[in-house]
Parts: structure tokens; C-alpha cells; sequence
């Protein structure tokens, strides 16, 4: 089991293991907190009811509230009638709310957690691989809504982040490689021994949610998410470097009215961004194919067809991250190093054309 820990103005504790159970949830709740409503996903029921059933035998008020899967469970409908739930169960400032499932639950929970009674204890359980070393880390909480997704939110962390691989046991091959796609960004980032754990291991079994390779660059991302979040909760500069790959990645999500899967779209993003490093003389042939290398051999896309560049840069131009019209990228300065930079719409054509990209 591993521990890490997010200090700054709200701390959190993560957890990070196989066979945690239920007892690393049930100390991060408040010495005073007597009710707890566990929000969920549809298809995470029993894991769910156990987990109320055990907190009940430990005299907690426990209760349930499922949602529509996935985005659909991320909308202004769902976070009102959970409002009305909390109500109705007159959860106070020390109860909690735990939240059991992806990324759109924990956005969605803890969006939830943030805004009743103006933030209670909020204590996120990842069920997806993404989940646990982005999502449910870091504390971005929010909903979509009409004019588009996650621009309605608040930074407000869980206490407390628990990990349990063995909830992975069931997630289908191509959702783990799609998270371990934000863990080989954190390698290139932050932590090259990521880099090395991905190329030394089979794939099959790197992939394995009991294996301990698996365990080990999942609790590296989450660390290096850690640091960056101590230092930068409110994205006042460095948290852009957790963009890594994003900036792209966001255009293909948008131009595929997401039916791309987040981590797919992020490994065609690092190796478009690894171009862009290239052509600065900030990264070598080698480190762009190592990029290329390292995605592939999970299984996940280095290149993209779907739409032309003109289109893509339309959708970038409008990323969070663009200032006054410019378009800025997180780039690296050699492994391990990146910096936002702003780029020239004439230098993504050669990069474009590397991965596939119509002109
Ligand atoms: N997913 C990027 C961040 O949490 O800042």
C-alpha cells in the first residue's frame, strides 16, 4: 500500500493498493460525521450496497444514489436532485459524501460535495484506471452544460482518494490502456522511471490491474499529479503541464462528438507534441520515437486521420488554454521537462502531416 499526500491550502490523502476494503474510506471520514450518502454508478450497485451495509454496521446513516452512466450523469438535472437528496437527509457540515465510480461520477460527486452547505467531506473511490490518476485526484470538480463540458465547477479536492486496483479487475483491456495513457504522459512530464517500467514489462502484463508494475506507475502519476497540484491547485501556471498532449487531444474529442476515449486522444496528442518539440531542436528523433513507442505498445493510437488540420485548429483555438488568439501547447524541453509555450499555426503543419493529419 502507498501513500501520498496533496498539501496545500485543502490536504488529501491518497491510497494506493490491492485489497484495501472499505477501512481507509471509513477513517477519512470526520470524527463527528453521523450520515453519508454514497453516490454512484449505475452498474457499481453491489459494490455500492456493501459498502452501506458496512458503514450501517458501523452506525453510520448510510444511503444511496445511483445516476445515468457516464456524461449523462454529468448535468445540472442530476446535481439538483442530489442537492434535494442531501436535503432530505439532512446532511450536515461534518457528514460526507462518497464517491464510488469514473471520472464523470467523481466530477459529478464532488461538484455535488462542493456546493451543499458550501463543501462537505468529500471522498472519492476510483473504479477506472483514468480515474485514479486523473480524475479523482486534484480536486477539478464540474458539469456540462449546454455551451459545453466542464465549464461549470470548483477546485475542491477530496480529503481523501482511495485506490483500490482490485476495482479494475473487471474494467475491459482498452479502458486500462486508455488510462495508462495519462500515466505515460506523467512519465514524459515528471517521472521517466514510468517510461522505463512500460518498456521493460509485456504489455499483457502491464496491464494486469493485480500486477505490481501496474500498481507502481499508477501510484508514480498519481504522485507526480500530487506535486503538481501541492504547488498549483488553482492552475495559476504549473498544473498546465498535466495538459501534456491535451491540446490536441481536446480537438479530436470535439471533432469525434466524443466518441474518442480521453486516453486514446491524449496519446495521439503527446506524439503530435513531441513533433512540435522536435521541430524546436527541444526533443531528438529518438525521444519522438520513443514517444511512439511507448503508446503503441499498448495498444493505443500515435497517429490520426479523422479530420483535417483547418478544422483542428479551429476547435484548438478555442482550448482554455489559448490567450489573446495565440495557441500555446505544453512542450517538452527534453524528457521530464515541459514548459507552455505558444505556437505558430505554420508549425503544426509538419507535425500534423508526421501523424497522419490531412492538410
Ligand atoms: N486533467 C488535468 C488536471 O487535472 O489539471
Amino acid at each position: 500500500m502507498t501513500t501520498i499526500t496533496v498539501t496545500g491550502p485543502r490536504p488529501s490523502t491518497i491510497t494506493v493498493g490491492r485489497g484495501l476494503g472499505f477501512a481507509p474510506i471509513v477513517s477519512a471520514l470526520d470524527a463527528a460525521a453521523t450520515r453519508v450518502l454514497i453516490i454512484h454508478a449505475r452498474p457499481l450497485a453491489s459494490r455500492a450496497h456493501a459498502l452501506a451495509d458496512h458503514l450501517r454496521g458501523l452506525g453510520y446513516a448510510a444511503s444511496l444514489a445511483d445516476h445515468p452512466d457516464a456524461e449523462a450523469g454529468k448535468t445540472i438535472e442530476v446535481v439538483s436532485s442530489l442537492w434535494d437528496r442531501c436535503g432530505d437527509l439532512q446532511l450536515g457540515r461534518k457528514d460526507a459524501i462518497i464517491a464510488l465510480g469514473g471520472g464523470a461520477t467523481t466530477d459529478m460527486a464532488g461538484f455535488v460535495a462542493a456546493t451543499w452547505l458550501r463543501g462537505i467531506t468529500l471522498i472519492n473511490v476510483p473504479t477506472t484506471l483514468l480515474g485514479m490518476v486523473d480524475a479523482a485526484v486534484g480536486g477539478k470538480t464540474g458539469i456540462n452544460t449546454s455551451v459545453g463540458k466542464n465549464l461549470v465547477g470548483s477546485f475542491y479536492p477530496a480529503s481523501a482518494v482511495v485506490a483500490d486496483m482490485d476495482l479494475l479487475a473487471t474494467l475491459p483491456r482498452a479502458d486500462l490502456a486508455a488510462g495508462a495513457a495519462e500515466v505515460i504522459k506523467c512519465g514524459f512530464i515528471a517521472d521517466p522511471t514510468i517510461l522505463t517500467v512500460v518498456e521493460e514489462t509485456e504489455p499483457e502484463a502491464l496491464l494486469d490491474p493485480g500486477g505490481a508494475e501496474l500498481r507502481e506507475i499508477t501510484a508514480r502519476a498519481i504522485a507526480v499529479k500530487a506535486r503538481v497540484v501541492s504547488a498549483d491547485l488553482m492552475e495559476g501556471g504549473l498544473r498546465e503541464i498535466l495538459n501534456y498532449g491535451h491540446t490536441l487531444a481536446h480537438a479530436i474529442e470535439r471533432a469525434n462528438d466524443y466518441g474518442w476515449r480521453h486516453g486514446d486522444a491524449v496519446a495521439v496528442g503527446c506524439c503530435f507534441a513531441a513533433r512540435l518539440a522536435r521541430s524546436r531542436g527541444l526533443l531528438t528523433d529518438a525521444d519522438v520515437a520513443r514517444h511512439d513507442a511507448l503508446f503503441s505498445r499498448l495498444g493505443l493510437p500515435t497517429r490520426y486521420e479523422g479530420t483535417d488540420l483547418g478544422r483542428l485548429r479551429t476547435i484548438m483555438a478555442s482550448d482554455k488554454k489559448v490567450r489573446r488568439g495565440v495557441l500555446r501547447f505544453v512542450l517538452l524541453h527534453g524528457i521530464a521537462n515541459p514548459r507552455t509555450e505558444t505556437v505558430e499555426p505554420s508549425e503544426l503543419v509538419d507535425a500534423a502531416q508526421a501523424i497522419g493529419i490531412p492538410s
